[in-house]
């Protein structure tokens, strides 16, 4: 009988963490589970950052998290993570919610493999998840880079230039593939797309040739400075060109409606997961279905390849 939960945040914050939070408090109570927040992720867990949490009001629209987030490098280490059991243990805490990317499932996998129950829910901007369709955090995130990409449109088409946008997103081209689809550019360039500078000259240069009088183009993040990269196609294509880095900006703001959906469904099932006994599970979306997975199993499969990407070039 689970009688007691904790919840964390942990890595990257993500706007849609604070509804998932409140999903699971108010799940929790829905079943008399008492539960307790765990402020700073990891560390905050090993310093025993450990207290009780009210009805979390007010939270539902708000991006970042409130319960903070932390990395903490240390927690690869057994003699650390024997820290943070026995401070749950000490709170009498049967099982921990953790909400994260996927490091923080690594976290949770060594947590669980140490014999402590551990529950993960995907919070994330990067979609880089692969145990799941769609990370809390990815959508807010991708109308946030729209809305830069729409900002940018005007400006460079009324300089006719083109206007090269790093994107975040770690390995993952998600938000870069997603943003190149709704805004419109005429190139992407991610880890799955690889980067052909020929091919991508040729495409400005017959984009040019066409017509067009001003281009975008969208780069996960990593793989070129696009400060230089913006400089060899004012070279190479003739189109005046000018880079932007949105940054961490993209981490922030008010959660989109299907991002607050998202992590309300994901937060309430997760206690869901618990209550019925299970452990060690790992929960996710799939065509719009909830699941959940055993994390050791999540955290061995494929990484996800997007190609959607392949749309693009027909779109120019
Ligand atoms: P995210 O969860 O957004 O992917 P990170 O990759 O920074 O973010 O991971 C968050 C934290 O999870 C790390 O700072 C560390 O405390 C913990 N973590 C990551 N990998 C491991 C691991 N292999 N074992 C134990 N803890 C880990
Ligand atoms: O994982 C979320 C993310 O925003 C990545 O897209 C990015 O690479 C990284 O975190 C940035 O981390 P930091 O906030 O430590 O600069």
């Amino acid at each position: 009988m689970v009688k007691r939960i904790a919840v964390l945040t942990s890595g990257g914050d993500a706007p849609g963490m604070n509804a998932a939070i409140r999903a699971v408090i108010r799940t929790a109570t829905y079943y008399s589970v008492d539960v307790f927040g765990v402020y700073e992720g990891y560390s905050g867990l090993v310093k025993g950052k450990i207290e009780p949490v009210g009805r979390f009001s007010d939270s539902i629209n708000r991006g970042g998290t409130l319960l903070m987030t932390s990395r903490l490098p240390e927690f690869h280490q057994k003699e650390t993570r024997q820290i943070a059991i026995d401070n749950l243990k000490a709170h009498k805490i049967d099982a921990l919610v953790v909400i994260g990317g996927d490091g923080s499932y690594q976290g949770a996998e060594a947590l669980y493999h140490m014999g402590f129950n551990t529950i993960s829910l995907p919070g994330t901007i990067d979609n880089d998840v692969v145990s799941t369709d769609y990370t809390i955090g990815f959508d807010t995130a991708l109308n946030t880079i729209l809305d830069a990409v729409d900002k940018l449109r005007d400006t460079s088409g009324s300089h006719q230039r083109c206007s090269v946008i790093e994107v975040m997103g770690r390995k993952c081209g998600d938000l870069a593939i997603y943003a190149s689809i709704c805004g419109g550019a005429e190139i992407v360039v991610t880890n799955e797309t690889g980067l052909n500078r020929s091919e991508v000259f040729g495409i400005l240069k017959n984009a040019k040739k066409n017509g067009k009088k001003h281009a975008i183009v969208i780069v996960t993040e990593g793989i070129v400075d696009v400060h230089n990269f913006a400089k060899e196609i004012t070279k190479e294509t003739g189109y005046e060109s000018r880079a932007t880095i949105l940054g961490h900006v993209q981490r922030g703001g008010s959660p989109t409606a299907m991002d607050r959906v998202l992590a309300s469904r994901m937060g309430s099932f997760a206690v869901d997961v618990i209550v019925k006994g299970f452990s060690g599970r790992c929960i996710g979306i799939s065509g719009n279905k909830l699941i959940h997975k055993d994390i050791c199993e999540a955290l061995k499969m494929e990484p996800r390849i997007t190609n959607i990407y392949e749309i693009i070039e027909k779109l120019i």
